[in-house]
């Protein structure tokens, strides 16, 4: 295991320096609106199997910047909602609470509770990639921050006896328990999925256990806002389980907070993370931020990841 808070500068240029925390490290040395080269690739890919959560400081982006950027680690996905997203480019979703005009120009509500991205869909979200354009602010600290919770540092910590009998089990997820959770908060926006709509993203199970693509570590893959089901248990003892899992996963020593700079880029791991959006700041105080999806529909294929790795 690497010196988690040792500061690394490759044969790329970039510069790693890890928070020394359970998740995260800032990458610097590196202007994300130009073609990334091989090597600086293979750097961030090591990092980001390494930190889970990478911040690159200081950037300046267009959505066509971040969409090549992000585009590098698999295909970019299109959100389902339809709504807020960059004009011109539906891959680019648009985080915020500002209204114009009477009309609000975000998802004001976006990942606002413990979750990890698609993993309700068949092919699941390999990373996230946000850019803050606007930190919310209060008497001079940063507020809107992103907490992650590390699913590496999870697994492994689980009870051996537990770890041997739900191998080879499989999760059941499901987009509508996030959407119905975040729809019956007051004042929300959202509307009950239609029939159609969740025929369109019908339940999808994926394996308890995940072999991380990057590290081959074993990674904890079920998380509170979509998982509903473990398919091979009887449901009492299923819904206990995973009301273990899920207490388990989220105690403080696997959790780690991002506090947003203006110009951050956030590249985060959605296989071995959960994240939360902390709803801490008010209508009055903006945030702004824009997001990519990526699909892990690259990212398992172990020979994409041998030959961006060696170039290092
Ligand atoms: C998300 O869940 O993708 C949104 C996270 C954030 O806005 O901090």
């Amino acid at each position: 295991m690497p010196d988690s808070t040792s500061v690394t500068t490759t044969a790329s240029g970039l510069t790693v320096t890890p928070t020394g925390e359970t998740l995260g490290a800032t990458i610097s040395g590196i202007d994300l609106g130009r073609p990334l080269d091989d090597r600086a690739f293979a750097t961030i890919l090591r990092a980001l199997g390494r930190h889970g959560v990478l911040r690159f400081p200081k950037q300046r982006l267009d959505a066509v910047q971040q969409m090549a950027f992000s585009a590098r680690f698999g295909s970019l996905e299109i959100n389902v909602a339809g709504a807020y997203q960059e004009p011109g480019h539906p891959e680019v979703m648009i985080l915020s609470n500002i209204v114009e005009n009477g009309k609000p120009i975000g998802a004001r509500d976006a990942g606002q509770d413990w979750h990890t991205d698609m993993s309700y869909s068949a092919t699941i979200a390999f990373a996230n990639v946000l850019y803050a354009l606007k930190v919310p602010q209060r008497e001079g600290k940063p507020l809107g921050g992103t907490e992650f919770a590390n699913m590496r540092a999870a697994y492994a910590d689980l009870p051996a006896e537990l770890k041997t009998r739900l191998a080879g089990m499989t999760v059941l997820h499901d987009f509508n328990k996030f959407w119905e959770m975040m729809r019956r908060r007051p004042g929300s926006w959202r509307k009950p999925m239609t029939a159609e709509q969740r025929r369109q993203k019908p339940p999808v199970s994926h394996p308890i256990f995940l072999n991380h693509p990057i590290t081959g570590e074993k990674v904890l893959y079920a998380n509170p806002g979509y998982a509903i089901r473990i398919n091979e248990l009887p449901e009492k003892e299923s819904e206990e389980t995973l009301e273990f899992l899920f207490a388990h996963q989220l105690q403080p020593k696997f959790r780690y907070l991002h506090r947003w700079s203006e110009g951050d880029l956030l590249l985060w791991d959605d296989i071995g993370t959960l994240h939360n959006a902390q709803a801490d700041y008010g209508p009055d105080e903006p945030r702004l931020i824009k997001r990519c999806q990526v699909m892990a529909d690259r990212i398992f294929d172990p020979g994409f990841v041998r030959a961006a790795l060696a170039a290092a």
